[in-house]
């Protein structure tokens, strides 16, 4: 399929756009840089007219996002900019077509906090980021899309990107101090799988809200030690703790963002995995480069 993806040049887009070329489609990337073919600032309506005008594509991956919380808290303005009035433009642009394409819109779990796991319904927004994750999601609802919240982790192929699994993979190598939080908990696929989640939603092209991470969640204190378990990392330089007890945080992160995904299962007729074979799996990303 011809695949336009926005916002390729991130985190997620350097493992998906790989894969997606590996699967055979024929695919186009977008960015603000040179890593990507096509550049446009998609919060300018003419910049995205233009960018979508020019390119030929069926379905739309929008990866685009303002992801740094902090920054989103304390510049609320960009946060909208950024992750919503993007999906709005996209919007617009979408209704104005004769054949409209499918958008695959990524959006986020930390939508939820409370006692998980959360079904699609059960929204609870505790910060701007959170917020504008929530309204762009409303806007991409207004045209034929598939919206999946979700979480991911693995080995960064992004030149600008440190994840989760690098910074614990780096620094418990390197025997730095780092704090983990036992009240956090979380269900993320890796990237990989993930990848393969979204490849699926292109071709059935379901329209709705979908849950997509793992079954059975953990805290990021028990994914950090399972992590380094499966590395042998030494992990006596990592501390439990609870976010609450984390100073250097400004803004208030949700403490269960662990995600029902039933929804998601039934719909596109697959099983996800569990979380331990997920951080199994991403454990030998590191294999190849330790
Ligand atoms: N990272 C996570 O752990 C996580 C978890 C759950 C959900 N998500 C969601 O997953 C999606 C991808 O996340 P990610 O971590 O891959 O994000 P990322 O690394 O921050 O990449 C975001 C991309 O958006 C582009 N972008 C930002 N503002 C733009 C604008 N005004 N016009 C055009 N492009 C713009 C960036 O371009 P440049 O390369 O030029 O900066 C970059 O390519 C996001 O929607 C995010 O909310 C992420």
């Amino acid at each position: 399929m011809k695949l336009l993806i926005l916002g390729s040049s991130g985190l997620l887009g350097s493992t998906l756009v790989p894969f997606l070329t590996s699967c055979g489609h024929e695919v186009k990337t977008h960015g603000r840089s040179d890593d990507a073919q096509y550049q446009a600032d998609l919060s300018d309506p003419n910049d995205l007219a233009g960018l979508l005008d020019t390119v030929d594509h069926e379905v739309i991956v929008n990866l685009v996002g303002l992801t740094d919380v902090e920054l989103c808290e304390t510049k609320p303005n960009q946060a909208y900019l950024v992750n919503v009035r993007t999906v709005e433009n996209l919007a617009a642009w979408i209704k104005r077509q004769e054949s409209p394409p499918h958008l695959v819109h990524i959006s986020t779990d930390q939508v939820y906090d409370g006692p998980g796991k959360h079904a699609e319904n059960h929204v609870t927004l505790t910060n701007y980021y959170a917020f504008s994750k929530y309204a762009a999601e409303l806007v991409a609802a207004s045209v034929p899309a598939t919206i999946l919240r979700t979480n991911f982790f693995g080995r960064s192929r992004c030149r600008m990107r440190m994840s989760l699994a690098d910074w614990l993979f780096h620094s418990l190598s390197r025997g730095e101090p780092i704090q983990v939080f036992d009240d956090v908990l979380f269900s993320p696929l890796s990237m990989t799988t993930l990848s393969k989640m979204i490849e699926l939603s292109i071709k059935q092209q379901p329209d709705g809200l979908f849950n997509l991470g793992t079954h059975e969640g953990m805290s990021k204190a028990d994914f950090a030690f399972a992590f380094a378990d499966q590395l042998k990392l030494p992990t006596r330089t990592m501390t439990r703790t609870t976010i609450a007890q984390a100073t250097f945080l400004k803004t208030y992160r949700p403490r269960d963002m662990r995600m029902d995904c039933a929804k998601f299962e039934t719909r596109l007729g697959i099983g996800l995995p569990l979380l331990g074979s997920e951080i199994e799996q991403v454990a030998n990303e590191y294999r190849e480069v330790a």
